[in-house]
């Protein structure tokens, strides 16, 4: 279990996180949610350990998350930052076997094994067949499936994803949220994923956490979190909340001015 306590981070003397507490479980999708600049970025910055928070503690299965190395952590936590680059002369290839980087030997020559994890996360990805294409060719949602595979090819517990569907049109999105949540499901992977799209969290998020000027507004189940007023107070945007015809999840509809 992923345990987030009392977390507070900073840029310079402005506060971002205040306060946050969270825990994430392994097999579970946790949606975060919440407007532009609630800080969601900036807790996965975190989590990943690109971002000393200013107090608080981050632990997995009682390891101190921010005590390890940058390599001990590489072995807990991928991710996929938000509108990152692939490096764009690498192969597809090459750029998922940059996920194994963790795991190499003082050599760092690829084993059999770390080969079988790059071909399993082109695959589960969709993108074995890009696989010698240059990835400053790919289309955006090509590119998103490569650096999801990268993510996945690193074979870690715990992954972040930092709006992995953002530019994407309607297939890619739902392949991408697809994959994501069998995994955790099927490899017991604790998943937390930052997207805008209400719709798509209520539909693939067991959890949601609203994110609203670096506090944690609500957590909980998608009808817990997605209601009229926590929508209203965080987004400041008239919604009513329907069931969803097909799956009975919260569905948010804009209500017309
Ligand atoms: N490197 C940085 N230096 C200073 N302020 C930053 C930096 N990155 C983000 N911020 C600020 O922190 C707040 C949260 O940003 P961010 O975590 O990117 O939000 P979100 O991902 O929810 O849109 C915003 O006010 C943003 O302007
Ligand atoms: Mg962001």
């Amino acid at each position: 279990m992923l345990s987030i306590q009392n977390l507070s981070l900073t840029y310079g003397s402005s506060q971002v996180l205040t306060d946050l507490s969270l825990e994430l479980r392994p097999g579970e999708v946790l949606g975060l949610i919440g407007p532009n600049g609630a800080g969601k970025s900036s807790l996965i910055r975190a989590l990943s350990g690109v971002l000393a928070p200013h107090s608080g503690h981050i632990s997995f299965n009682r390891q101190d998350l921010l005590a390890m190395s940058e390599a001990q952590r590489a072995r807990l936590v991928s991710v996929v930052p938000q509108s990152t680059q692939l490096p764009p002369a690498f192969t597809v290839y090459e750029c998922v076997a940059l996920g194994r980087t963790p795991h190499l030997n003082w050599l760092g020559t690829l084993s059999t094994a770390d080969k079988s994890k790059i071909d399993w996360a082109m695959q589960v990805t969709e993108s074995a067949a890009l696989k010698n294409r240059r990835a400053g060719e790919l289309s955006g949602g090509e590119q998103q499936s490569v650096l999801l595979a990268r993510a996945l090819a690193q074979d870690c517990p715990i992954l972040l994803l930092d709006e992995p569907t953002a530019h994407l049109d309607l297939h890619h999105q739902v392949a991408i949220l697809n994959v994501v949540r069998s995994l955790a499901r099927e490899r017991e992977l604790a998943v937390l994923v930052a997207l805008h799209d209400l719709n798509l969290a209520s539909l693939f998020a067991e959890r949601l956490a609203l994110l609203v000027n670096g506090r944690l507004q609500a957590q909980g189940t998608p009808q817990e979190v997605l209601t009229q007023d926590a929508l209203l107070r965080a987004y400041a945007v008239s919604t009513r909340i329907l069931p969803n015809p097909e799956t009975g999840q919260p569905w948010v509809v804009l209500q017309d001015k």
